[in-house]
């Protein structure tokens, strides 16, 4: 994870700097640091905890340095402290390295340079770079403008893991190198200045206009100047690609945190969603061709991700299934990716991902891949690793999701695999076209929907008041709607750190209903007037054994003892998670809310996990 921002320009690199690294503080929190160049020396700052306590650093408002590289930390080896924040130096203070991921060979390397007389100062992976950096340096005789360029390479060359990493030199005191394998790394183009970025949202008010840089790339950067070159060090061409979102979509807009304006987003993440792949009710999906004979010919489909994200996948299988009478199995990407699943070149595995960026995801689509099945990756930002590495890539149109608790990014996932799943049905004609047809007009109707239950939230809020205290909870439904009370529970644990349970309502007697005591919150989510019946005889058996019940449902219920009902409007089941999951995802902002805890930065987590 971490996050990691640099700049060369002309102006004073520091609040730069630190504005970016606020933007990517969602990527890791625990400790934060830059290091700028001033009279020929590299100077670093760094401290324990949020960017903002950089601030208590003396001397941080007057760093004159107009180029420079900063990190925010989210801890891997080595606890949150000042040591073991970035930036690394080397021993001689002639480099200095942050870095993204984890070097998996450190120990090896350390022995190394502890044996070559090299001294450490943290407990991290990353302080091996900056010394590895200087020990290919010192033994490199030639004395040309690319001494520290090959230094790098041949770091780079010794390095097992993943990084992305930027570079400052004593030696070339107006050039910064930055590279990246297997952890993303972007560069804005400025004018007469340049920018680094983990991702693009962070320096969006500054450029539009990027570099998308891939594995083992490596990259000079001057301030007029951003030259690549591949591992082998010859020069390379890149494409700038701009890039449309606005920088205000990266901002909170007036809302008090991150997290309540993607809520109130959805609605035009879904339509753009939509209306980026439902021209009129014809369905079009860039950059998806496949055909008939190749769908004909799939004897499996495999939903393969992580979160949230996995979430959607598990929402969504049953119209693969009942639409295009496919077997699908929905997999946690880390799971899949060592259990030597059955794949091969019949079998259609979809990667769902936010930022595209999750190592255990992308590793399970190149396992895939290996094994000689299709690979489509499903993903928020355009250019993500993984659409680099998919055979076919689509786009959810979410706009950037800064709070780590994804809201906006699953509703639109959710949009975008039911259409998919109507176009391979449309393709497949296994079932009625009406069918087909029915749907379409029912996703265009969602966000009406959406905006419908935003409306009004008191009553959701009202119930957030009364429980959270709470030390437990537990999210039940049926079908469709136990996909989504996996979702309830997870946001909830995320951002209250409320411990909760997620059972499909009929699994409840087997075991988990012993947990059910006088004063529990249960949730029920219950959306398919065919289950509601069902539904409801499980919500009395807690009901009977003291449990307090919070209801969401499309359906009639008249019903004095539970608690609360919130209703939704009425969807086709298949539809119903994007419905359900707002009243969940309002549930879980106000208890943290109420709890007073930090809604957007919940402790431990991070949004883009490019860690195993
Ligand atoms: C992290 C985030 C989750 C997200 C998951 C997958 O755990 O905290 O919110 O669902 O990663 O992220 P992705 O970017 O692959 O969708």
């Amino acid at each position: 994870m971490c996050g990691i921002v640099g700049y060369i320009g002309n102006k004073k690199a520091g609040p730069i700097l630190i504005n970016g690294l606020l933007r990517l503080e969602y990527r890791g929190y625990d400790s934060a640091g830059i290091a700028t160049i001033e009279n020929d020396n590299i100077k670093v700052m760094k401290n324990k905890g949020r960017v903002n306590n950089l601030y208590e650093l003396d001397g941080i408002n007057n760093l004159v340095g107009t180029i420079g590289i900063a990190h925010t930390r989210w801890a891997t080896h080595g606890k949150p402290s000042k040591e073991n924040s970035h930036p690394h130096m080397d021993n001689s203070n002639s480099f200095a390295v942050v870095h993204n991921g984890i070097i998996e060979n450190y120990h090896e390397l350390k022995t190394f340079l502890i044996e070559k007389g090299y001294k450490f100062v943290s407990s991290t992976d990353t302080e091996v770079i900056p010394n590895l950096i200087h020990y290919y340096f010192s033994q490199d005789k030639l004395n040309d403008d690319k001494k520290v360029l090959r230094a790098v390479k041949n770091t780079c060359n010794s390095l097992k893991g993943s990084y992305a990493i930027e570079i400052l030199s004593k030696y070339n005191k107006d050039k910064m190198i930055v590279t990246r394998k297997d952890n993303p790394l972007v560069i804005g183009k400025g004018n007469g200045e340049n920018y680094i970025s983990s991702d693009i949202p962070a320096i969006l008010s500054y450029t539009k206009d990027f570099y998308l840089l891939d594995d083992n790339e490596i990259v000079e950067l001057s301030r007029d100047d951003v030259k690549f070159y591949n591992k082998e060090l010859r020069s390379i061409k890149k494409q700038v690609k701009s890039i449309e979102w606005g920088a205000l979509s990266a901002e909170k807009d007036g809302y008090d945190d991150f997290m309540l304006k993607e809520i109130y987003e959805q609605p035009k993440a879904i339509r753009e969603t939509v209306g980026a792949k439902l021209d009129n009710g014809h369905i079009e999906i860039d950059g998806l061709e496949i055909t008939k004979e190749y769908l004909e010919s799939i004897n499996k489909i495999y939903i393969v991700a992580c979160g949230t994200a996995m979430h959607a996948g598990v929402a969504t299988k049953s119209i693969f299934e009942r639409l295009c009478k496919i077997p699908v199995e929905v997999d946690i990407a880390s799971e899949f990716r060592y259990r030597n699943p059955l794949i091969d070149e019949k079998t259609l595995t979809i990667y769902v991902s936010q930022s595209g960026e999750t190592a255990d995801t992308i590793a399970a689509l190149k396992l895939a891949k290996l094994k000689g099945a299709k690979t489509l990756a499903i993903s928020n930002v355009i250019g993500s690793s993984i659409t680099r590495e998919a055979d076919y890539s689509i786009y959810t149109h979410a706009g950037p999701e800064i709070a780590v608790a994804s809201t906006k990014a699953y509703t639109s996932q959710v949009v975008l695999l039911n259409i998919l799943g109507m176009y391979f049905a449309e393709k497949l004609e296994r079932v009625d076209r009406d069918i087909i047809n029915k749907l379409k007009e029912d996703i265009f109707k969602l966000p009406t929907q959406v905006e419908e239950i935003l409306k009004d939230t008191n009553r959701i809020h009202k119930f957030a008041k009364k429980v959270y205290k709470e030390k437990d909870m537990f999210f039940l439904g049926r079908g469709t709607d136990y996909a989504v009370s996996m979702e309830g529970s997870l946001k909830l644990k995320e951002i209250s750190y409320i411990h909760s349970e997620s059972y499909a309502s009929g699994e409840l007697k087997h075991g988990p209903i012993a947990l059910i005591e006088n004063g529990v919150t249960v949730i029920a989510i219950m959306t398919n007037s065919e289950l509601v019946e069902k539904s409801i005889s499980n919500v009395e058996e807690v009901i009977t054994r003291g449990a307090k019940v919070f209801v969401i449902t499309s359906e009639e219920i008249d019903n004095d003892e539970i608690s609360e009902i919130i209703k939704i409007p009425k969807t086709n089941t298949f539809l119903s998670p994007i419905l359900s999951v707002i009243p969940m995802q309002l549930f879980a902002y106000y208890i943290s809310k109420e709890k007073g805890l930090d809604v957007d930065k919940p402790r431990n987590l991070a949004k883009s996990v490019t860690v195993e």
